[in-house]
């Protein structure tokens, strides 16, 4: 058999360990293994590379993806269905094995409808994929963030500071919380529930008045506060929305508003830190790097067994397959019973 591989969407760390863990299993089955450079751009260009075990020889610890990444989909150019299977049929693909997030499964999907062999193979640093306990990235965010938070403690304690901590995570606020509760901190906000400014300003306030003299709020970047208070933040600020390659809305810098509308209500100094990209880049943790490499061995005895258009996941940790149609149903938020754990600390 002859198969595609090609990553999509945003980096995340873990994505060398699938594409090494791919083709050593193609090299196991006699598979053979093309690497797609810069996502379905690649198709459409004709950017193949030959992968055998050279190529993937000392990648597991790499942060980023050896074959590049884009935002591309071929469905959103002209004549682009056509384009995508005569070039699919040139090169004699029996599969095409995506490593991408949400924006991408959908992708794969599309894909799928029009013929295609596809298997997913779901990434991202915000754990938001449906119908998959954990995607590859997110332990490796978590950990840089809990960093983040470490170090943001000291220059808090230090200065007398409120300080923030915005992270990634989309429409999710998984880095967010697990970051919050392993760095202890004092009031986590999430996009899935709905924070009154007020209440962050009574828990910096109490612990003021216990002679806790500093606090550690986090922030995720696409966090709602009550719509009213939001919209007079966004207001003033003169934010507009901006759209990525996909269309959908670019996050970031909510932490700014709110240190200002913080520092307003308490008096307290009060300094925003945007993590941004440093959550995705670089090496992986042990955790993403072995999810990853399970990952990558399973989907390719999926198009082993012609298991086309459906996604590993894990569940449980037993490595599983969904149908795509699953996974993009709908985004997978936080569990609001993990959130009630960390409430136990905004205190
Ligand atoms: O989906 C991963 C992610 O890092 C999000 O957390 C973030 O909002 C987005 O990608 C940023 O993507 P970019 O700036 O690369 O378009």
């Amino acid at each position: 058999m002859k198969i595609g591989i090609l990553t999509s969407g945003g980096d995340c760390p873990g994505l060398n360990a699938v594409i090494r863990a791919i083709v050593r299993k193609c090299d196991q089955l006699g598979f053979e293994a093309i690497g797609i450079k810069q996502g379905w751009q690649g198709i459409m260009e004709e950017a193949y590379v030959s992968m055998n075990l050279n190529s993937v020889a000392g990648i597991i610890n790499r942060g980023g993806t050896i074959l590049g990444t884009s935002r591309f989909s071929p469905f959103q150019i002209e004549k682009g269905e056509e384009k995508l299977k005569h070039k699919i049929a040139k090169e004699q693909f029996d599969a095409i094995i995506m490593i991408g997030g949400e924006g991408s499964m959908h992708i794969a999907q599309q894909a799928h409808q029009i013929g295609i062999n596809v298997v997913g193979v779901p990434k991202t640093i915000d754990n938001d994929i449906n119908g998959t306990d954990y995607t590859f990235g997110f332990d490796t965010a978590v950990g840089i963030a809990t960093e983040a938070i470490d170090r943001l403690h000291t220059t808090a304690e230090s200065h007398h500071r409120v300080m923030i901590l915005e992270v990634m995570g989309r429409h999710a606020g998984w880095i967010a919380l697990y970051s919050g509760i392993a760095g202890g901190a004092d009031v986590v906000v999430i996009p899935e529930k709905e924070t009154k400014i007020n209440e962050i300003v009574k828990v910096i306030k109490n612990r003021y008045e216990r002679g806790k003299l500093f606090s550690i709020i986090v922030v995720a970047e696409g966090a709602t506060f009550v719509e009213e208070e939001l919209s007079e933040l966004k207001k003033k600020s003169g934010i507009k929305d901006k759209l990525d390659d996909f269309g959908r809305v670019r996050l970031g810098g909510i932490s700014h508003l709110l240190a200002e509308e913080l520092e307003d209500r308490t008096g307290f100094d009060t300094r925003a830190t945007i993590l941004g990209y440093i959550q995705r880049g670089g090496v992986p943790s042990a955790f993403d790097r072995v999810l990853g490499t399970r990952f990558g061995v399973y989907s390719v005895e999926m198009v082993k067994e012609k298991k086309f258009g459906r996604m590993c996941a894990i569940r449980s940790n037993k490595i599983i397959d969904i149908p795509i149609t699953e996974a993009i149903s709908k985004l997978k938020t936080v569990d609001l019973e993990i959130y009630k754990v960390a409430e136990v600390f905004f205190k």
